[in-house]
């Protein structure tokens, strides 16, 4: 089977919901808090009921899992839609202008449409298994960085990162004394859409949802990236970890990532 109608459905509701969030930027929404630091906005909501409602129009018999409303159908189905509609509401809700919406599809569990959206510099990234990635339209590539001294890498914090030891606070010391640059932009969709295109070189993070990562595995994958789990091993979705890079450095992240362990200081409560 061919995924192209698919791509074109998700990068309709992509579209569509890019354009409820830009209009909530300008405007005043509602904030609410999920649990300490997890927050959602009338924009969430919005552009989720948006994307359902195309989906299921086009595609009534796939499952849908997405982060506000969980799951509609089965969650074990052959073809699963998995979606963010709004990553980096932290970003949002303070009016910086860096999240996205993300939809990927799984297919028997293998991430193959990928669609990430920031509707605020109008880049639409999209990726299809098998046929490579692109940034508005034009092909994209990971970089060709070999070394961790001339990389730049991305990661980013989880909201139990005051209850727990490993909360990434070693890796993010460790990697910014090892390379050019450890960035934070706040949007796990966006940070993986900057692999594939090679402005970053490599991103990893822990404490993830499936739906901060389908759309972006496949755009990387496609672009000639590698994505694994942080030993190298097969990437499990449903983990929270991730590790994807350029393929080049991906060796020396695996041995990095290994030799980290957690920051010995108190935290403050
Ligand atoms: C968050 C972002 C952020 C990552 C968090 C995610 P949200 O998603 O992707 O970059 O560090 O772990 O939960 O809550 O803005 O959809
Ligand atoms: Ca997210
Ligand atoms: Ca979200």
């Amino acid at each position: 089977m061919h995924w192209q109608q698919h791509l074109d459905i998700a990068t309709e509701a992509a579209l569509a919901a890019g354009a409820i969030l830009r209009h909530y930027q300008v405007r005043h929404f509602q904030i609410q808090e999920k649990r300490p630091g997890d927050l959602v906005t009338d924009a969430d909501r919005q552009a989720e009921a948006e994307i359902l409602t195309i989906l299921q129009r086009h595609f009534p018999q796939d499952g849908i899992l997405t982060e506000e409303s969980g799951i509609q159908g089965s969650r074990s189905s052959d073809v699963l839609w998995v979606i963010d509609p709004l990553d980096g509401t932290t970003n949002f809700a303070h009016r910086f202008p860096c999240f996205a919406v993300s939809i990927g599809l799984l297919v028997e569990g293998e991430p193959t449409v990928g669609v990430i959206y920031n509707p605020m510099t109008n880049e639409l990234f999209r990726g299809l298994r098998g046929q490579g990635s692109t940034c508005n339209r034009d092909p994209i590539q990971v970089s060709a960085t070999a070394s961790l001294q001339q990389s730049l890498l991305v990661t980013g914090f989880a909201y139990d990162r005051r209850q727990v030891k490993d909360n990434n606070y070693a890796e993010f010391v460790h990697f910014t004394h090892i390379t050019q640059g450890v960035r934070r932009t706040g949007s796990a969709a966006i940070d993986l859409a900057y692999v594939a295109c090679g402005r970053f070189d490599a991103y990893w993070e822990r404490g993830l949802s499936p739906w901060d990562l389908a759309a972006g595995v496949v755009i990387v994958q496609e672009a000639g990236g590698l994505v694994t789990a942080y030993d190298g091993e097969k990437l499990d979705l449903f983990s929270g970890r991730i590790l994807a890079s350029n393929g080049w450095i991906h060796p020396l992240m695996t041995q990095e990532l290994r030799r980290v362990s957690p920051l010995t200081w108190a935290m403050p409560s």
